[in-house]
């Protein structure tokens, strides 16, 4: 499926999402963070949809931020719901109850570098830079990337990036944490696929106890973390994934999940 501004592909369980506007090297307008929120809302439905990966189009970059043009009018209001608007389809994408993984295939830079934090795991090619360079168009982040950069990387990191608005290579996003994965670019689509095809055959409704535990346990206090994740552990009980995963590990067998 293609509109004008995503590209939408299905290959198994994995759904691939590809921002669409590679003459703007895939910048965010309010179109493109709109259009983003529907198919995460969509593939958050659809039970054939296991994991997905979100890149985006042209060799360039995966998105180079927010739309410079569209926010250079904008009033303080507008400015405010703007950022909003970002904010609300970000935190769509990290509460989505599968994993979906960033396929950072070039510049992730202020809105794209936010975008792909919000995503649950990164592969990042080898020549992909990422940065916060708002501070260079007399900007503050605004799309979640002052918090994230903050609880992924730590406060040094999140500092230097914001304040010196200068991109750093993906060797070093590793270092940092903020990337999980580096690849030779000529294989991150393999690389990442193989990885996303890994976590749909995983059990959906565990995986969804992992992105539930993680995301809010990592809000609260440690007592309420583990309290979460007991009542996560002991949900799955109810399953049949776990009866099947148990079963399968005592029978010598390759479990296969159905996500119920
Ligand atoms: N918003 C709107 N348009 C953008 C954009 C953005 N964030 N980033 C790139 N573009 C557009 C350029 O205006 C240009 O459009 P044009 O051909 O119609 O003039 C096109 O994408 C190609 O970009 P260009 O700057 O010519 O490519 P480059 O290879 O010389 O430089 C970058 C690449 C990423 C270094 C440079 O585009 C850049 O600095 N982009 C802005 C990054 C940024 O500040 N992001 C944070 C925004 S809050």
């Amino acid at each position: 499926m293609t509109d004008s501004l995503l590209q939408i592909a299905d290959h198994d369980a994995v759904r691939v999402i590809t921002v669409n506007r590679p003459d703007k090297l895939n910048a965010l307008n309010a179109a493109t963070l709109d259009a983003l929120h529907a198919a995460f809302d969509a593939a958050a439905d659809d039970p054939e949809v296991r994991a997905l990966v979100l890149t985006g189009a042209g060799a360039k970059a995966f998105v180079a931020g927010a739309d410079i043009a569209e926010m250079s009018g904008l009033t303080p209001v507008q400015g405010r719901d703007f950022s909003l608007r970002g904010q609300r389809m970000m935190r769509r994408v990290e509460k989505m109850p599968k994993p979906v993984i960033a396929m950072i295939n070039g510049f992730a830079l202020g809105g794209g570098l936010e975008l792909a934090m919000c995503c649950h795991l990164r592969v990042a090619a080898d020549t992909a830079k990422l940065g916060q360079p708002e501070i260079n168009l007399g900007l503050v982040p605004g799309f979640g990337g002052t918090q994230r950069l903050l609880r992924l990387a730590g406060r040094a990191a999140v500092l230097e990036l914001c304040l010196t608005g200068t991109p750093i290579d993906a060797a070093r996003a590793q270092q940092l944490g903020l990337v999980n994965r580096v690849v030779a670019a000529a294989d991150l689509e393999a690389e990442t696929m193989q990885l996303a095809a890994q976590l749909a055959s995983a059990a959906p409704l565990a995986l969804r106890g992992i992105l539930d535990c993680v995301n809010t346990g990592g809000e609260c206090g440690i007592e309420e973390g583990l309290e979460y994740e007991s009542a996560q552990f002991g949900l799955v009980f109810s399953t049949d994934d776990m009866r099947e995963g148990t079963q399968a590990f005592l029978e010598r067998r390759k479990p296969e999940f159905r996500g119920r």
